[in-house]
């Protein structure tokens, strides 16, 4: 993912009489992956850009290139070995170029990924306080190596070097305890740990004061975050931060079923500054199923959820993620996940063929289901998905959403666009004469739906 930095003329002043090790060496990082790695590169930016490091938006003047990469899925991976080789003529061409791969295949492959020779250095999520150093080290020839994983590490005191724009990250907790069968996040990101409540709302106020509109409330489970020692859970976070920045719009991904309880769906209600719409992944529809995934809930506690949810949120936007062909998946199983698609009708939903991972649980339970079989599953789940979201996009004519504006639409400068709380977005006339900038919220009456935008006329 291309990152638009801020353009920053001097390094933060510093008292020391040395230069700082940087000494405005350009750092360029490319971030793939989910948006725990969005922040996690800002962090990475912010820890850099301390030491004297310029951030710089094009690989091509850099003198250090970090690839912030993800290990999900086997094609995740292959994507960062073809980056990888590509860079390869850069390097060519500039020898004192520094390559550093960050993240989960950081983590996943360690000192595998130093075997090619053009990969100089290899930090896992939990050591990015020691890039300074490790680029540093580098940039005199010694290669480096840093893949601990902590039990302690949130990067609380660090300020990630944010992108300029109305929305922003922000990592509430690292890690993750779960240890669904397929999953290797819990191996490349260590053990579930929380940032305290009160430097998590410190950070909102701080945003509001810089002008952002939006924030996002970060981890693989949020719903399973926890100040022990203030003897805070998720919903009290959400409710201490709404309240802080009463207006802000508050996103959180992602949460778990498991843990999605009654009082988490009572303060999303409660609240109107937290936007009404949960990303809450499904996997499968089969209990079966669930159960090899180790997903710790059944498909009638998770229905038993959606309508809770429905109930006390009846426009509440849903998503979910979905995987086809887990290992023993047979064509009843297969039916079962359409069948939960029909009965939520999701909004929209992020939809994979499974893929093994090397250590995980599921990995030792091979992976029978044939690849034709699996992927012609996995077309009729975005099928059915497909159909479902026109659907539901169908009945928006007439209907009138705030939108926070973010900006002209890509395709037309009399047009601009924005989001909906329910996550949608939405491109309506712009002629200047509104009276309206970036970040406002407006009215907008929905007219039309296209496949994945609505438009509209504000009101
Ligand atoms: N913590 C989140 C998910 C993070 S990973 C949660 O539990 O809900 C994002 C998604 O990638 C998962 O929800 C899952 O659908 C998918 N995924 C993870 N491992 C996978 C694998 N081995 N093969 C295919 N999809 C996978
Ligand atoms: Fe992976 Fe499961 Fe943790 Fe999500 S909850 S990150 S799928 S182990
Ligand atoms: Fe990928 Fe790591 Fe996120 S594996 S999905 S970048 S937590």
């Amino acid at each position: 993912m291309h990152l638009d930095l801020p353009i920053l003329d001097q390094p933060t002043p510093s008292l020391a009489i040395q230069p700082l090790v940087g000494n405005g060496k350009k750092v360029y990082v490319e971030t793939y992956g989910c948006q725990m790695n969005i922040n996690d590169s800002e962090i990475v930016l912010g820890v850099m850009h301390a030491e004297g490091y310029m951030p710089t938006d094009s690989s091509d003047d850099a003198d250090v290139i970090l690839l912030n990469t993800c290990a999900i899925r086997d094609n995740a991976e292959r994507r960062i070995h073809e980056r990888l080789f590509h860079l390869k003529h850069t390097k060519k061409t500039n020898s004192d170029l520094v390559v550093g791969v960050l993240g989960c295949m950081a983590e996943r492959l360690r000192a595998k990924l130093l075997d090619t020779q053009l990969v100089d250095i290899v930090v896992g999520p939990d050591e990015y306080r020691r890039m300074p150093e490790l680029v540093a080290e580098a940039m005199g020839g010694d290669r480096g190596i840093a893949v601990k994983l902590s039990r302690v590490e949130t990067y609380d005191d660090i300020v990630p070097l944010r992108t300029e724009g109305i929305s922003a990250w922000i990592s509430i907790m690292r890690g993750c305890d779960k240890f669904c069968t397929f999953c290797v996040v819990p191996f490349t990101r260590g053990r579930e740990r929380s940032r305290p409540l009160t430097s998590v709302v410190d950070e909102a106020k701080q945003l509001w004061d810089q002008g952002f509109k939006e924030i996002t409330l970060l981890g693989q489970n949020v719903n399973s975050y926890r100040d022990d020692v203030g003897g805070y859970d998720f919903a009290d976070l959400l409710a201490s931060t709404a309240r802080a920045v009463p207006k802000m719009r508050i996103r959180y991904s992602t949460s778990h079923p498991q843990d999605m309880s009654d009082k988490l769906i009572d303060t999303m209600a409660e609240w109107d500054n937290i936007c009404k719409y949960i990303h809450l992944p499904v996997q499968s529809g089969s209990n079966r199923i669930l159960e090899l995934m180790n997903r710790t809930y059944t498909v009638e506690h998770y229905l038993s959820r959606i309508r809770r949810i429905k109930h006390v949120m009846p426009n509440c936007a849903m998503s979910t993620d979905i995987i086809a062909g887990f290992c023993t998946e047979t064509e009843d199983d297969h039916q079962r996940t359409l069948d939960v698609m029909r009965e939520v009708r999701y909004e929209g939903a992020y939809m994979f063929a499974y893929s093994p991972r090397e250590n995980t649980k599921a990995w030792k339970m091979g992976d029978d289901v044939p690849d034709e079989v699996k992927n012609r599953r996995l077309i009729e789940i975005i099928e059915l998905q497909r159909i479902i979201s026109g659907e539901l996009n169908q009945t928006e004519p007439g209907t009138v959403h705030p939108v926070l504006v973010e900006g002209p639409s890509k395709r037309n400068a009399a047009e601009w666009r924005g989001r909906t709380d329910t996550n949608k977005t939405v491109v309506f006339t712009h002629d200047g004469t509104r009276g309206y900038i970036v970040g406002d919220t407006i009215n907008v009456k929905i007219d039309r739906a296209g496949s994945g935008t609505l438009f509209g006329e504000l009101v």
